[in-house]
């Protein structure tokens, strides 16, 4: 489990009101006491949306664009602190035709400045992970024009992953760490060999480099991880979203195609998550002691299995 945790301020909205009869429905069958407070949804099936119409693929996309914004406001009408969408790979941009990619990067420049005033009328926040550097500066640019005009909202956090690559990203995580001790020996005139021995070299780096030091320089230091990660399309994989953050995470795979996801699909998502016993590692709420008496004891056990 991450232990940094977000020091923004999170504001409930109690909007539950504006849900549709049958987002209502679902929602009212939920317990409260177990929302989740961090989902992840992999968009995927928007070429398979757009085959089976026979319309070509970037009408897939174009629809699967629509529905973002369908399910960030429900999001935030239900008080989804935070709600990340896998929205261009490292990959994609390394192996779609480059039509394709210029496509998307144009639907999500149309995507922000059509929807930032919806954004600002539902206090969601945007942001971005992912090596967002990379991509064309006119999308950059539009990008952080949409985070500025929404910065200052204070209800659900819309993370975009851009360019994002989960293995990259803990790459870039090492790579500041170890800039990070090559700064710090430079400030103090030393060699980074000097300095960690000076502290027992060993002990030294075991301070300086562990899980809590690496969680908080990835892209998303300042964020819980995931609860629930959601899959559309039927696809049983992972793709590289996100991996050291789900450690943990629920995953919802749904045949639906994403152009086809609503509001009402997220709901019943978080319904199959709440029938989970999460566990962390740990035997979960409906074990007991009498589990832990099943376990032979030192006696019972063969001695092979001892510790020796
Ligand atoms: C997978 O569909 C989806 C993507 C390439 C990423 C998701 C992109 C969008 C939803 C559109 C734009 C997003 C924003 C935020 C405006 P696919 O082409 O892999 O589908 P397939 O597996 O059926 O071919």
């Amino acid at each position: 489990m991450r232990e940094t945790y977000p020091s923004r301020v999170y504001h409930r909205s109690n909007r539950v009101h504006e849900l549709t009869p049958e987002e209502r429905t679902v929602h009212d069958g939920l317990d409260p006491a177990r929302m989740p407070h961090h989902i992840a949804i992999i968009m995927d099936g928007n070429g398979r949306w757009a085959g089976k119409r026979s319309l070509k693929r970037f009408l897939g996309h174009q629809q699967g664009a629509e529905c973002v914004q369908y399910v960030v406001e429900t999001a935030s009408r239900i008080d989804l602190p935070w709600l990340t969408l896998y929205a261009f790979s490292l990959e994609n941009n390394l192996r779609r035709p480059r039509n394709e990619v210029n496509f998307l990067m144009k639907l999500l420049r149309t995507y922000l400045v059509s929807n930032v005033k919806r954004m600002n009328d539902n206090n969601i926040r945007v942001a971005y992970i992912g090596r967002t550097h990379e991509l064309p500066a006119e999308v950059q640019d539009t990008m952080q024009w949409a985070a500025e005009q929404t910065a200052r909202n204070t209800g659900t956090t819309l993370t975009l992953a851009l360019n994002y690559g989960a293995r990259s990203e803990i790459v870039d995580a090492a790579r500041t760490l170890v800039h990070n001790l090559m700064a710090e020996a430079h400030q103090r005139g030393i060699s980074v060999e000097d300095m960690l021995a000076a502290e027992g070299a060993d002990d030294a780096i075991k301070n300086r480099i562990d899980e809590p030091q690496l969680s908080a320089h990835l892209y998303t230091a300042q964020m819980p991880d995931p609860d629930l990660v959601i899959r559309t399309s039927g696809e049983q994989r992972i793709s590289n979203f996100l991996l050291w953050q789900i450690a943990y995470a629920e995953i919802f795979v749904t045949d639906r195609l994403w152009p086809d996801f609503r509001g009402i699909h997220l709901l019943e998502a978080i319904a199959d998550y709440q029938q989970r016993e999460r566990r962390f590692g740990g035997l979960g709420e409906s074990s007991d002691e009498a589990l832990s008496e099943t376990l032979p004891s030192a006696s019972e056990t063969p001695a092979e299995l001892l510790p020796r």
